[in-house]
């Protein structure tokens, strides 16, 4: 039986300047092989800000949210399962608009089979405790993000948009799959939730790059650091949920 909905939260412990420096230009250092994110799994703080400053985002997710999400493990697994059901459909949504952009199409093509991939690993997850997938939640985050989305530009901005907001998307689910790799107590938990976190800073990497593929990186550069902002407030106004992933 699924525990029952557990709503708790735990403070952000803020953005600071002194926490993200001009000098950390999130587009470059931002960059997952850059490490130390893959191999960082020492327990301080400031090793996780240092992995989230090195993803670009500006507020990283107190470490203790993890004590509270592994004790909701069944609800993480399931609002997991969707976000790789989102990260798929939105994979194919990508192909399905922009198909005249070649690299494109032959990038995001084989991410849609990674990503349900994921759905189906999670899936099993949930299966090997007894559960089945159940109803779709409504993910605030990811919608919140998308209501930044900027319309009515060139095609080519529109795609921006939705390369930098998927890029968003995958640079917090790495975010949060760190910490759960880092501190979950549970060994097998640890490394499931690290397999999930490479993968996902892969795919952060490579939207960002097609964005900086199609259009002028100065502008992905300055667009980029405006959604970080923005993303960074729709973090601060979420109450950080263990049954959640973002
Ligand atoms: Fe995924
Ligand atoms: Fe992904």
């Amino acid at each position: 039986m699924k525990p029952k909905e557990q709503h708790v939260t735990v403070s952000h412990p803020g953005y600071s300047d002194e926490f993200y420096r001009e000098e950390d230009a999130p587009l470059a250092p931002s960059e997952p092989e850059a490490e130390p994110l893959h191999k960082t799994h020492d327990t301080t703080l400031e090793a996780n800000l240092e992995a989230v400053r090195m993803l670009g985002l500006k507020l990283p997710t107190d470490p203790r949210w993890v004590n509270v999400a592994e004790k909701t493990i069944e609800e993480i697994l399931t609002d997991h399962a969707f976000c790789e059901q989102k990260a798929a459909t939105m994979g194919v949504t990508l192909i399905v608009k922009f198909s005249d952009h070649a690299r494109l199409v032959d990038e995001v093509t084989p991410l849609v089979a990674e990503e349900w991939g994921h759905f189906r690993k999670v899936l099993k997850e949930l299966k090997k405790r007894g559960l089945n997938l159940g109803r779709q939640r409504k993910d605030e985050y990811v919608v919140a993000l998308h209501n930044q989305m900027r319309k009515g530009g060139s095609r080519e901005q529109t795609m921006m948009e939705y390369l930098l907001v998927s890029a968003m998307v995958e640079a917090r689910s790495c975010e949060r799959f760190r910490l759960l790799s880092l501190y979950c107590q549970d060994e097998y938990l640890r490394k499931f939730y690290y397999e999930f976190m490479v993968s996902e800073a892969g795919h952060y990497r490579m939207f960002i790059d097609l964005a900086k593929h199609y259009l002028p990186e100065a502008q992905v550069k300055q667009r980029w650091e405006e959604m970080l902002l923005a993303e960074a407030e729709i973090m601060a106004n979420l109450e950080l949920r263990g049954d959640r992933v973002h």
